[in-house]
């Protein structure tokens, strides 16, 4: 059954408490928590993890089919991680890329993401309310993309 995954990257796990000025002060169980009950109340599953290991992250990705989602925050691989890019990219995912904080109003190397190109779009600088907006738009893009395998009989 296809499937929403959120992957949170690295220092993820300190949300609540890291920088709050940047991150808010929702911990990332909170931010989970509505996720997870945000598709429950749609008859969907959505399922969270957090690493702090770029080859944990890429096993996960390659794991994925292209009838699953993934909403991403990729923390600071965001800004460095072609192996991360070239994961998304061998699966064919369709993916959101998602960050607290709005990358392109702080430190100039956060403004680029090599992520990014290789996702249908990005939400940055809207808190913990970006992953929920993320998670819409993935619940409505599996809606369209099982009633288009129903029309057509696969
Ligand atoms: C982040 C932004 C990244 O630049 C940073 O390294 C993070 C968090 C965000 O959610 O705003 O770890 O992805």
């Amino acid at each position: 059954m296809a499937s929403i995954w959120v992957f949170h990257g690295p220092n993820l796990n300190l949300v609540g408490l890291r920088e709050p000025e940047h991150y808010g002060s929702h911990t990332l169980l909170e931010i989970n928590q509505e996720i997870v009950q945000t598709a429950n109340q749609v008859g969907m599953i959505a399922e969270c993890r957090q690493t702090n290991h770029e080859g944990d992250l890429i096993d996960w990705i390659q794991a994925l089919s292209p009838e699953d989602f993934l909403i991403l925050n990729p923390g600071a691989w965001t800004h460095t991680s072609y192996a991360i890019r070239d994961a998304i990219k061998a699966v064919s995912v369709p993916t959101v890329e998602v960050h607290l904080s709005n990358i392109h109003a702080r430190e100039a190397f956060r403004a680029n993401s090599v992520i990014a190109p290789v996702c249908i779009g990005q939400v940055s600088g809207l808190g913990a309310d970006g992953y929920i907006l993320a998670l819409r738009y993935a619940i409505d893009y599996q809606n369209r993309h099982s009633e288009k395998v129903i029309e057509s009989g696969n």
